[in-house]
């Protein structure tokens, strides 16, 4: 059995030590945490590419016990941002999508000075778990907090949207919806219910590990070419509505049919899109057969697949044993993580002996039960 965690962290950034004012000649540091989250209702094309703002609504969950920590250090004595990842030095790539969420906070901050970022999750990056959510909440926590800035959670989350849209998601707690809006003021999540709402259990079917081909970035491009699109965007609000309904009155068959259709309909773009994008693998679809199965024998259990393979079998807590037990015995199921509800993305107060970029390395690798 697994506990359900009391994680109902808030952000308290106001009596943070790091709130104070920044000059250019000052170091300062801050060290955030963000559950990543699973979308219900998805989040797939935009409406704005640069600041990606969606083009419709979307619902999810954080998940607890898997994390990011992000550790954020503004040196005025740094010629160029750095990102330490999981131990290793990031790619350019990602180095430079940070240095961009950064350039945003020194602009509020009124400052130049440059960061060095380090940053690691407990959960394999490559899992398909959206490590991008919880990594842009943690980094937005703790490069605004490290700047002297006092965010409020719609103003992080905005923030968190900017570095990946699914991470304004991963601020507030528990389920959250996320507002698309039409502008940076207006598109931000909100938490609709605590971690403790609804003793839900997300079992993640790992078949595969490798790293997807294409990134959900360049996939919310191609999403428009799909025929399917309109149609899906034009039904979203009927979606969002039954699925926040079924979330707050925990009807869990209404909740598991919305959660498959959408994952489904998401899917369908993806497929009928201009290059497409076929992220299935047979264990995936394996997966999703059985869940259907198990459910009509009586199981509450439902499907839900992100941009990758692995499949998120959602159920209720009293079912996931047996639910963990059916989907190891599915040929092609490497291992099954759990997680259940989470809080919002929070400041950490490190001892001064975790300055030490190492200290971030050595994160507790047991919140992964297989
Ligand atoms: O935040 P992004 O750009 O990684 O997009 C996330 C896309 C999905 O995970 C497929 C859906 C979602 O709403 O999380």
């Amino acid at each position: 059995m697994i506990e359900l965690p009391d994680v109902r962290g808030k952000i308290s950034i106001e009596n943070h030590p790091s709130m104070l004012p920044m000059s250019d000649t000052t170091e300062r540091t801050a060290t955030a945490f963000a559950n990543p989250n699973i979308a219900f209702i998805k989040y797939w094309g935009n409406r704005d590419h640069e600041l990606r703002i969606p083009a419709s609504g979307s619902i999810s969950m954080n998940l607890a016990g898997l994390e990011t920590r992000t550790r954020v250090r503004f040196d005025s004595n740094l010629s160029a941002d750095t990102l330490t990842l999981n131990g290793q030095p990031a790619a350019e790539a990602a180095r430079a999508r940070v240095a961009r969420l950064l350039d945003r906070v020194r602009e509020m901050a009124g400052t130049r000075a440059r960061a060095e970022v380090v940053s690691a999750n407990n959960f394999p990056t490559a899992a398909g778990i959206a490590s991008s959510a919880s990594a842009y909440a943690a980094l937005a926590l703790a490069a605004s907090a490290a700047a002297g800035l006092a965010l409020d959670e719609p103003a992080l989350s905005r923030l968190a949207r900017t570095g990946s849209g699914s991470a304004c998601r991963s601020v507030p707690g528990g389920f959250v919806e996320w507002q698309a809006g039409t502008t940076h003021e207006d598109s931000y999540a909100f938490s609709i219910a605590p971690p403790d709402h609804w003793h839900l259990v997300d079992c993640v079917a790992v078949v595969s590990t490798r790293h997807k081909t294409t990134g959900s970035t360049h996939g919310h491009a191609l999403a428009p070419t799909s025929p399917l699109q309109a149609a899906r965007l034009e039904d979203a609000p009927r979606r969002l509505d039954i699925c926040r309904q079924a979330i707050l009155e925990r009807d869990f068959e209404a909740f598991a049919e919305v959660v498959e259709l959408d994952s489904n309909l998401m899917h369908a773009v993806m497929m009928t899109s201009s290059p497409r994008l076929l992220y299935w693998l047979p264990a995936t679809l394996a997966v999703m057969r059985a869940v259907e199965r198990w459910r009509a024998e009586g199981l509450s259990a439902c499907y839900t697949i992100d941009a990758g393979p692995n499949v998120h079998v959602i159920c209720l807590h009293e079912h996931h044993p047996e639910i963990v037990h059916r989907l190891k015995a599915i040929p092609g199921v490497e291992q099954v993580l759990t997680a259940t509800p989470g809080g919002a993305a929070r400041l950490l107060d490190e001892p001064a002996a975790s300055n030490n970029p190492r200290s971030l390395q050595n994160l507790p690798g047991q919140y992964l039960r297989s």
